[in-house]
């Protein structure tokens, strides 16, 4: 497969926790720090937007209309999601469904993407990433495989800045960023 040559590649990053606190943000923004100049990060709000309605198709909410167009801005996609109940959260998979239609418009189709799950739980939300990875199937979001990022046992990696000190998790969030900038560049669509 040919390669892209990578820079400036802007990254929408959706986090699947709307909490003030939440270790899920916290890996998001240690993430954000990590990574290399090729990387444009922004994280994009997603609770703003109104729980999916195919009536509101007729009589777009703005909060949509900004959303949709916001994300097509985007070259790549990373999510970074705890679990909810052994699946994501209803506010990420809203977004989801938000940007899905029309299906004509798929936001999303195409946009190479990666997930992290997060929680302070023992199997590393291994739940909701596998379910979004059963989602992206849907939406046409070109999944890294490898490598896996399941983070668990949450409250003990950040120090008291919420700085990310745990050394094994930085190693492995180092790795999942090149393998992430390759898989970017395998799999854009320009
Ligand atoms: C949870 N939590 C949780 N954790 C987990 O590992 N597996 C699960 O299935 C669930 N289920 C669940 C359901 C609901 C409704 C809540 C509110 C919480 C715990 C969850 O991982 C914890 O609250 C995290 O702190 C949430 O992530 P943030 O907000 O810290 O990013």
């Amino acid at each position: 497969m040919e390669t892209e040559p990578m820079e400036n590649m802007k990254i929408a990053i959706l986090v699947g926790s709307l909490r003030k606190e939440s270790y899920n943000l916290k890996i998001a923004n240690a993430l954000i720090k990590l990574m290399s100049g090729k990387l444009i990060p922004e994280i994009v709000p997603i609770g703003q937007l109104q729980l999916y309605n195919q009536d509101f198709e007729d009589n777009l909410p703005t909060e949509w209309i900004d959303f949709r167009k916001k994300i097509k801005e985007f070259d790549a996609l990373l999510f970074i999601t705890p679990e909810y109940n052994r699946s994501m959260p209803a506010v990420l998979k809203n977004a989801i469904d938000v940007g899905s239609r029309p299906l004509a418009n798929n936001v999303w189709n195409e946009k190479p993407g990666a997930i992290i799950s997060v929680t302070p739980g023992r199997l590393g939300a291994f739940g909701a990433n596998h379910h979004l990875r059963q989602t992206f199937m849907a939406v046409n979001i070109p999944t890294m495989p490898q490598p896996e990022v399941y983070i668990g046992g949450a409250k003990n990696l950040f120090d008291s800045n919420n700085e990310l000190v745990d050394k094994s998790i930085i190693e492995l969030l180092e790795k999942f960023l090149a393998a992430y900038e390759s898989w970017i560049a395998k799999n854009i669509v320009k």
